[in-house]
């Protein structure tokens, strides 16, 4: 197994910006190579109570770690939700963490007052939710939603996957159960005595958000999973506050994207990376019989660029905000270890078409909506020049419009942008990047790069009401990158 490439991580191009606690746990890593991947991939189980409650407690993680946690029934990532389309879910959310709270439901299309709306928050009590699930199959997530304390919630622990399956999916005979992996991929940063911590400086919370510089994937640090050489489908979720990742393997091998953050693409598509912003999915197959020597498939993020706008306002931002490695350090992020024999080895046999989606068309679109992202001095982020307020009605649209939405970011730092309860198509994006295999199937959430300008269309089919969109780096959410959609 190569590993050489690792160091780089710590590389000069960064390594002046690194806090020394983080070079120094970096090169213990780097120089010790069997130490890298050394706890077991534990997943969640499966919800089976009506309750979904968050409390708090001092954990340890891997034996090494400490974190003032918040737990949904003490788990850490949260109970995967796996429900049916068609079925109705209900859950009683209760409040034990000491503080305000909702649950949102990432990529649902819910009733107002079943979205976790800012204002709806309990500071203690319960909540009950019930909605029924009426859309496609997809990798969704759960994560509290209260107004300027979403980041240290979801950061402490609050999230969970919520998986919705369908006729349509299951006719697919994807590869299921134990070959079937939900990641969550999160960075954190930890001090020297091992403490998982919050608390972001200014620059963080106005520029580049939290950065962590130590990967967690579903709560444990760098982990391993044993695999047979087999196909494998993983449902990967960026449940970061603010790291983009590039997922890629080592080796360079490719893998075949076959869902994004509202289910199966239309097709296939073969791709050896793949950028996936905070609150992103995307589900991907790959076989583990083909391609990866030493028995070995080491999952990374791989380097990228983040094209700078705005000159010297762009280069401060960066320094000022840095105190982990920067957004496009390469990372590992766990190892898949083959073992030598498949139990059923049967290889899938997919089919060109996943499913026959209908996406809007530009023409039938009632009307196009500016959405700037803008930095400004003193203020922070700003979306068309303002920032969140509870009942301030932002963009009214009509139920069962389509609109074009077009997000200009202005300023130095992505914007992955979310819209709740719908699922957009992006119809373009400016520059050199041009669109992601997950781009070409269902989005909620879409990176915007420093200068981009890309434009989504989607229809408001959801229930009358109150709803938000926002940046989903939590620092920018927090800080006030957040406004209010009405549907009318
Ligand atoms: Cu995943 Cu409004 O958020
Ligand atoms: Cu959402
Ligand atoms: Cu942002």
């Amino acid at each position: 197994m190569n590993r050489k490439t690792f160091l780089k991580y710590t590389g000069a191009g960064a390594g002046f910006l690194l806090a020394p606690s983080v070079i120094t746990s970096c090169m213990n890593a780097g120089s010790n190579d069997s130490d890298v991947y050394g706890f077991p991939l534990q997943f969640p189980d499966t919800l089976n109570s009506d309750q979904l409650q968050a409390s708090r407690s001092n954990l340890t993680i891997a034996e090494q770690y400490t974190l003032d946690g918040l737990q949904f029934n003490g788990s850490l990532p949260g109970p995967i939700v796996r429900i049916k389309r068609g079925e109705r879910f209900h859950v009683q959310f209760q409040n034990d963490i000491g503080q305000e709270s909702i649950i949102h439901w990432h990529g649902m299309i819910v009733p107002p007052d079943m979205d976790g709306h800012p204002k709806d928050v309990i500071s203690e009590g319960s909540y009950p939710y019930e909605f029924t699930i009426n859309q496609r199959a997809g990798t969704y997530w759960y994560h509290p939603h209260p107004h300027k304390i979403t980041g240290p919630q979801v950061y402490r622990g609050l999230a969970g996957f919520f998986i919705v399956t369908d006729d349509e999916e299951q006719a697919l005979n994807l590869p299921s159960g134990d070959y079937e992996l939900p990641l969550v991929i999160q960075d954190r940063k930890i001090d020297d005595s091992g403490n998982i911590y919050y608390n972001p400086s200014t620059p963080e919370r106005m520029m580049t958000g939290y950065l962590g510089g130590h990967i967690l994937v579903n709560g444990i640090p760098n982990p391993y999973h044993e695999v047979q050489p087999r196909p494998y489908r993983l449902r990967l979720l960026n449940g970061s506050n603010a790291r983009i990742y590039n997922i890629a393997f080592r080796n360079g091998n490719s893998f075949t994207v076959i869902g994004s953050d509202g289910g199966l693409l239309p097709q296939p598509v073969e791709s050896n990376e793949l950028l996936l912003a905070p609150g992103e999915r995307a589900d991907i197959l790959v076989d583990f019989s083909n391609g990866f020597s030493n028995n070995s498939a080491e999952l990374i993020s791989k380097e990228f660029s983040v094209p700078s706008n705005g000159g010297m306002m762009g280069n401060m931002s960066q320094l000022m905000g840095q105190s982990g490695p920067e957004q496009g350090s390469e990372f590992p992020l766990m190892e898949f270890r083959i073992g030598n024999e498949a139990d059923s080895s049967a290889p899938i046999d997919l089919p060109r078409q996943l499913s026959d989606i209908n996406f809007p068309n530009e023409e039938d679109a009632e009307r196009t909506r500016s959405i700037e992202l803008n930095m400004e001095m003193m203020r922070g982020h700003t979306i068309n020049g303002r920032q969140f307020e509870m009942l301030r009605v932002d963009e009214e649209v009509s139920q069962g419009d389509t609109e074009i939405w077009e997000f200009i970011n202005n300023s130095a730092v992505p914007h992955p942008m979310h819209i709740h309860v719908v699922q957009f198509k992006v119809l373009s994006r400016s520059g050199s990047r041009g669109l992601l295999p997950t781009e070409t199937g269902w989005k909620d959430t879409v990176l915007v790069m420093p200068g981009e300008r890309v434009r989504v269309i989607m229809t408001f089919d959801a229930p009358k009401g109150l709803y938000v969109f926002h940046c989903h780096n939590l620092e920018h959410e927090d800080a006030g990158m957040m406004a209010n959609l009405k549907i009318v």
